[in-house]
């Protein structure tokens, strides 16, 4: 092949600067300058242009962001710089203490910045003569792991400088809260909070994977040293900076997104900054990322050097942490579940502790690459969390064991059924669809409040009906004889009679709620609603569409992907689901829907969104409600967004409600939206 020609070279500088330049506007400045069909053409061009001449690839390429399929490990290595921590304050009265004796050791007048203490992935970004060099997780300070070619594909940092810099960066590298809600709602609400989706991503092997999470980053500290000859050169213009400002000042001129909101204060009063915190605390939960305090520093860049570090933190610099409902415990055991579907969840056994309002004993820790983030081990001091979620979490270790304890690893066979697990994506699977845990926990799916809520059968009552050999599948609820429980303790002919009627009424509930009760994966209520809506209204017509694989009959219906489509086929044609569906069948339960506003119920919320939450007295569980909703024509929805119509607060309505609050949706109460549905109409 021909090398490249002048014409070429040319080219590919013209396409490389371009495009540097619209990704500046784009993800640093916040404003476009060309759409994103303009964009894409020039980089499509370079990719074509660079696949064809490889010798005049470079790291700081625009194209370098989109990342690649190759496995990489996380290969540990050391930091140029020491990567330490923050001294922490809780109360305004140990921050002025701090000022205070801040000037008295430095022996001058101080001024400081205060800025956002940012609650995401702390990372180190280390350029050499202007160029993106590699990106280092914080680790222990002194080793983290090598994560440059995810960092790489973050639109936010600069692959290359604006001037040749030999210059290491702290940043913070985050996920936008609304893209949080997005992602984390794809992902079964897998993470706890932002940040650690944020160090999940970070983490993963494939940066084509995290290429397609938005993650961002704000850079808050730039170490250079002032020593060597391209830097002195490179500043021969300006001059080293002498304080946090400047140095905010050089690190945005050479392309580093950084946070506007940080203030400098000369003569920092105690006034000043009661009136910043207290404005920042009101703004936070407004804020499109999560902060968990403030961060006080000093702003002379040489007095810094005279106060010093400890092991630990630097002395110039002071985190005032807001509040947080947190608390400390110990892990005391991590055991493991076996879910309906075969899904093995890690559960740590923690000291109880309350917190946010509750005692917590049991928090779930997802999976293997969760644990793996937080390099938890049995017997660990950790923080256990309850933010906006009512779910429990385990936010980071505090303490390690003292006994050396490794971190925990996932046992190879299920504990239930012995079978070897199987990794799927990032979860384990026992793949034996017998196991005695797979089927208690299908059965008790089936009967649960948001599905058939069968009353009196609840989990305690199931255990017996399986441990007595009365039922050993979902159908065999239809057609055991719950007369021989007579003589079970806690089984007397009231309960007997009760159970008997919760399960003969269930029999009659309509196709929307049993078909999602089977279980399948993927075949919820949402799903079951969209066949319904593009006409696929009874089982036999989806049975017949799996049998013939028929995946595009699906797909062609808005919402539901390849993906879904292959794997409900899948499902749909096991011997098992089939013997099911025909038994359930044979037992008089609904296998399609009635026909639409057949009851003849005005559509009174045709065209409204409503998201449900907090608790109910008359719809438990609250998915009633959105029944109701449904029922008359409106859409229901799970979380509050800008296409939200109305939100319908019950009690103890938590974050939904404040954001519905903050974006201007009305809040229905109960006892309104029963006079709306007992009227008929809005009044
Ligand atoms: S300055 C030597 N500034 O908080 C400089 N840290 O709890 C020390 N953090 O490890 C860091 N926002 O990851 C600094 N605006 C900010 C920050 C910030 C978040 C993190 C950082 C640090 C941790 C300490």
């Amino acid at each position: 092949m021909n090398g490249p020609s002048t014409e070429i070279i040319n080219e590919i500088r013209t396409l490389r600067a371009n495009l540097r330049r619209w990704q500046h506007s784009y993800y640093i400045e916040g404003t476009p300058e060309v759409s994103d069909l303009e964009f894409d053409r020039h980089f499509d061009r370079l990719l074509q242009l660079e696949e064809q001449y490889p010798s005049l690839k470079t790291e700081d390429s625009p194209t370098m962001r989109v990342g690649s399929d190759l496995s990489s490990d996380l290969p540990e290595v050391p930091h140029g710089i020491p990567v330490l921590s923050l001294d922490k304050a809780y109360s305004l009265e140990e921050v002025h203490s701090w000022i205070e004796k801040t000037i008295r050791n430095a022996g001058m007048d101080l001024s400081f910045g205060v800025e956002e203490k940012i609650d995401g992935v702390s990372v180190v970004l280390y350029y050499e003569e202007g160029v993106l060099k590699r990106g280092v997780t914080r680790g222990n300070g002194y080793v983290g792991n090598d994560v440059t070619a995810n960092i790489r594909t973050i639109g936010s940092v600069p692959l290359s400088l604006s001037l040749p810099m030999t210059i290491a960066v702290r940043g913070e590298i985050f996920l936008p809260k609304g893209k949080f809600e997005e992602l984390n709602r794809a992902l079964d609400s897998l993470y706890a909070n932002p940040r650690n989706l944020a160090a999940g991503t970070l983490r993963r092997v494939k940066s084509r994977d995290v290429a397609k999470v938005p993650l961002d980053i704000f850079s808050y500290e730039g170490f250079l040293d002032a020593g060597r000859g391209e830097n002195l050169r490179a500043l021969s213009g300006r001059g080293m900076p002498e304080s946090q400002r400047e140095m905010m000042d050089l690190l945005r001129d050479l392309g580093f997104k950084t946070n506007p909101r940080t203030l400098f204060f000369d003569n920092v009063s105690i006034q000043d900054l009661e009136s910043y915190i207290r404005t920042s605390t009101e703004e936070r939960a407004g804020l499109g990322y999560e902060i968990d305090g403030l961060v006080l520093k000093v702003n002379e860049l040489k007095p810094r050097e005279a106060l010093g570090y400890t092991g630990h933190h630097p002395r110039w610099a002071l985190a005032y942490k807001f509040e947080s409902p947190e608390a400390a415990s110990t892990v005391e055991q991590i055991d493991v579940q076996v879910g309906r579907t075969g899904r093995i969840t890690p559960v740590a056994r923690i000291r109880p502790v309350r917190v946010g309002g509750s005692t917590v004993s049991n928090v779930t820790l997802h999976n293997q690459d969760y644990v793996d983030i937080l390099e938890l081990a049995v017997g660990d001091k950790v923080a256990v969390s309850k933010r906006g979620d009512v779910i429990p979490a385990v936010e980071r270790v505090l303490e390690k064991n003292e006994e050396g304890a490794p971190v925990w690893r996932m046992p190879g066979v299920c504990p239930a059924c012995g079978t070897a697990l199987r990794l799927v994506g990032a979860h384990h699977f026992c793949p034996n669809r017998l196991c005695p845990e797979q089927v208690k926990g299908r059965i008790r799916f089936f009967a649960a409040k948001d599905q058939m809520d069968i009353d009196s059968l609840g989990p305690e009552t199931i255990d017996v009906l399986i441990g007595k050999g009365l039922v050993s599948s979902v159908a065999d609820i239809y057609s055991f004889d719950a007369e021989v429980l007579g003589s079970e303790p806690g089984f007397g002919q009231k309960k007997i009679a009760l159970m008997k009627k919760g399960i003969e009424e269930s029999a009659g509930r309509p196709y929307e709620r049993v078909l999602p009760s089977l279980g399948i994966p993927d075949l919820g209520q949402k799903m079951t609603e969209l066949l319904i809506d593009a006409g696929i209204d009874n089982v036999d017509q989806l049975l017949d569409i799996a049998s013939r694989h028929d995946t595009g009959a699906l797909t062609a219906i808005h919402g539901i992907g390849e993906k879904t489509a292959e794997s409900v086929i899948a499902e749909l044609n096991t011997p098992e689901v089939r013997t099911l569906i025909r038994r359930l069948k044979e037992a008089g339960l609904s296998f399609s829907a009635r026909p639409r506003q057949e009851e003849g119920i005005p559509q009174i919320f045709k065209g409204t969104v409503w998201c449900v939450t907090g608790s109910f007295q008359s719809f438990n569980p609250r998915s009633k409600a959105m029944d109701e909703v449904k029922k008359r024509g409106g859409k229901a929805v799970s979380a509050v967004s800008g296409n939200t119509t109305h939100l319908l607060a019950g009690e103890g309505a938590g974050t939904k409600l404040s954001r519905a609050q903050q974006l201007g949706i009305p809040v229905i109460t109960e006892e309104k939206f029963k006079d709306i549905l007992a009227q008929g109409a809005w009044s």
